[in-house]
């Protein structure tokens, strides 16, 4: 795929190709290998924000961040304008220069209190939510999917009403809340909404290889590709696409993975994180079942990092999970 820098206002992103938001996975030392690898724009997954004005320790950790992090993007899940507003504007996001909106999220209890792929069902109060954050002054971006029912997408007329709204880009992934995350993604209902608005459109939605990305691109003409869960699987996806060089194996990256989770997170947070990251980095061995129970009985970092040294020893540079 052709790999170009975007700018968003005052900011050039490195590459098109984005890491997707991902609750329980898009930590800061997360999104710090995503962009090492080559990644143009990561996000801290959805923070609610009616939960964010408790301040507590969840929500420092969610929105854990600091300077050396290149682009620092917040991703907000919630249904009324006037929280969204104080939220967007609050000291809490300071760090932040982009929020991104979250208009896609298909999870009933999300869904039922009006909040994520809800808002495309209510176009009036989704321009609400953009207008009011944009008061922020930050850069406005909005995550949405292709519509509420597979019989009825309408990506097109949503993106149009963002734009208007005054958002700076949408990503459009390519499934109806209906269709959750399984199902061939749409990519004419993507390659209309690129027509239809000006400002940059990423395509999300089944991007499982470098080749898959590449057909994203071409049948959409889409901006840039962001990918979610085959970035767990292999984060080497963001540098093969843009052909970043790193010599790194999945071991030194775990490693790393895990030194940094521990300095700033508590031990629990990082060893089910770890667990979960190294679990998803098996996916493509055979065999791997004892493995994940041994990892997954683990009680503290020291034992879990000799199990992934065990795991992960004698892999090939680049060859993530092999
Ligand atoms: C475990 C999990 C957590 C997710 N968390 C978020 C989230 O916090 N915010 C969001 O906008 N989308 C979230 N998503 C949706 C992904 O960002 C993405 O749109 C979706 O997985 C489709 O991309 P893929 O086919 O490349 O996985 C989540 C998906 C999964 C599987």
């Amino acid at each position: 795929m052709e790999i170009k820098r975007l700018r968003l206002g005052g900011i050039l992103l490195p590459s098109n190709v984005f890491m997707a938001p991902l609750a329980g996975y898009t930590c800061y030392p997360f999104r710090m290998l995503a962009y090492e690898l080559g990644a143009g724009l990561c996000f801290t997954e959805m923070s609610s924000a009616n939960g964010l004005k408790y301040a507590d320790r969840a929500t420092r950790r969610l929105l854990h961040t600091t300077a050396e992090e290149p682009v620092r993007a917040v991703q907000l899940l919630g249904g009324d304008p006037a929280v969204m507003t104080r939220m967007a504007c609050s000291e809490l996001l300071k760090d932040f220069d982009i929020i991104d909106i979250n208009m896609g999220c298909p999870v009933p209890n999300v869904f039922k209190s009006g909040e994520g792929s809800a808002l495309m069902a209510d176009q009036k109060r989704a321009a609400a939510i953009i207008r009011g954050c944009r008061k922020s002054g930050k850069i406005i971006t909005v995550k949405c999917r292709t519509g509420i029912r597979e019989e009825h997408m309408f990506a097109a007329e949503f993106v149009r009403m963002c734009e208007d709204a005054g958002a700076d880009l949408v990503t459009v992934h390519g499934r109806s809340r209906s269709m959750m995350y399984d199902g061939a993604c749409c990519y004419e209902e993507i390659a209309q909404a690129k027509a239809a608005v000006s400002i940059p459109v990423i395509a999300n939605g089944g991007i499982f290889s470098a080749k898959a990305a590449e057909e994203m691109m071409e049948r959409t003409g889409a901006d840039g590709v962001m990918i979610a869960r085959y970035a767990l699987e292999n984060p080497f996806i963001f540098s093969e696409l843009t052909r970043k060089p790193i010599r790194k194996t999945t071991l030194q990256i775990l490693l790393e993975q895990m030194e940094l989770t521990a300095a700033d997170y508590d031990e629990t947070f990082t060893i089910r994180y770890i667990q979960k990251l190294a679990s998803y980095g098996m996916k493509k061995r055979k065999g791997t079942k004892r493995y994940k129970e041994q990892m997954f009985q683990c009680g503290s970092l020291e034992e879990l990092r000799e199990i992934v040294v065990q795991i992960f020893s004698g892999e090939a540079e680049g060859e993530y999970g092999t």
